[in-house]
């Protein structure tokens, strides 16, 4: 079967969002939109109530085939507070361990008449895969694609970035470690670019930043002092073993020795650049605890901005569900 392009699956006739799998191809306007979405749903936070009623009815269904702590909570907490029911669905202990395909156990929450699928997978490509076998007006959110996409964690990035330095251009990003098999990266390279930020680079050694992303619009850097000199935003990320097959690394010791972000690395970037990490940190592996407790470190911010991001995304993608035609040919309001 012919895959559909993610730009046409992803947004409905009229140019708005109607699932989230990936940033490829989304415009300067849309991902502005987000982060304009989700700051003012960050104030919100701030008020002893923290409900709005703009997926009041809905049924939200996360899908989480891969462990995850902070993504599913924060993804639950965003539906809860724009009013949703929720269901966690937990893989380990669903009918697919019975045996029952994906598709089948997909087909049954459909016929519960779920809402929104929000998914994540070790299979790169495996939320684009739902998003076509189901029926159009359920709406589905990548939270993560094995290497493929994280879009989601990358736009509370951008959120991250944008509350703390105030704009995007002009700006040099450093995104140091496992560059190969994050999707974090990947999608966070597609927002800076498309935010206007020109200097971006991918630091950590050979095998885990192959030159295959220079085409990407990044400079590949295999020295850290090179990598961090001058920039504004410092993004580590952890080596991700269980996507590693065969040895790239020599141990740990020897990775953070060469590419470990500690206060004496941290002061070639500039005095006032901010440190993000996705989590889960590995602290001595690449990254020191004084440099993850410490002044220039956002990390715990990404969180608190990670619930505002993906309420700006649900709200939008159902919105765009019940105004495409598709949601309008099986009865939905609109
Ligand atoms: C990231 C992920 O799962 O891709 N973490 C996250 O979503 N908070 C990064 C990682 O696992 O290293």
């Amino acid at each position: 079967m012919m895959r559909s392009e993610p730009r046409a699956l992803q947004l409905n006739e009229h140019g708005q969002l109607k699932h989230f799998l990936t940033l490829d191809g989304l415009s300067h306007a849309i991902l502005t939109e987000i982060l304009d979405r989700a700051d003012s749903f960050l104030s919100m936070g701030e008020q002893s109530v923290k409900k709005v009623p703009l997926l009041r009815g809905k049924t939200v269904v996360n899908l989480f085939f891969e462990n995850s702590t902070r993504t599913r909570t924060t993804f639950e907490l965003a539906a809860k507070r724009l009013s949703a029911d929720v269901i966690n669905l937990n893989i380990e202990t669903s009918a697919t361990s019975k045996g029952e395909s994906l598709l089948d156990t997909l087909k049954n929450l459909e016929a519960m008449q779920s809402d929104m699928f929000i998914v994540r997978h070790s299979d790169s490509g495996a939320a684009h895969f739902i998003a076509e076998h189901c029926t159009p007006n359920v709406a589905i959110i990548n939270a993560g694609d094995g290497r493929h996409a994280h879009p989601t964690q990358a736009m509370l990035d951008m959120l991250t970035i944008r509350r703390h330095k105030g704009r995007f251009e002009g700006l040099k990003v450093a995104i140091v470690g496992d560059i190969l098999h994050s999707r974090v990266a990947r999608s966070q390279l597609q927002a800076l670019t498309t935010l206007g930020v020109s200097d971006v680079r991918l630091v950590g050694p050979k095998t885990l930043v192959p030159s295959f992303f220079a085409e990407m619009g990044a400079t590949i850097c295999h020295d850290l002092e090179a990598g961090l000199k001058d920039v504004d935003v410092v993004v580590m990320l952890r080596l991700q073993k269980e996507r590693m097959k065969g040895a790239l690394l020599p141990s740990e010791s020897e990775f953070y020795r060469l590419y470990g972000l500690t206060e004496d690395t941290l002061a070639w970037a500039k005095p006032d650049a901010i440190v993000m990490h996705p989590g889960p940190i590995n602290r001595g592996v690449e990254i020191s605890s004084e440099v993850a407790d410490g002044r220039q470190s956002v990390i715990l911010d990404q969180v608190t901005n990670g619930i505002a991001v993906r309420m700006a995304v649900l709200s939008m993608a159902m919105s765009g569900q019940l105004q495409s035609e598709d949601g309008a040919a099986t009865g939905d309001e609109k």
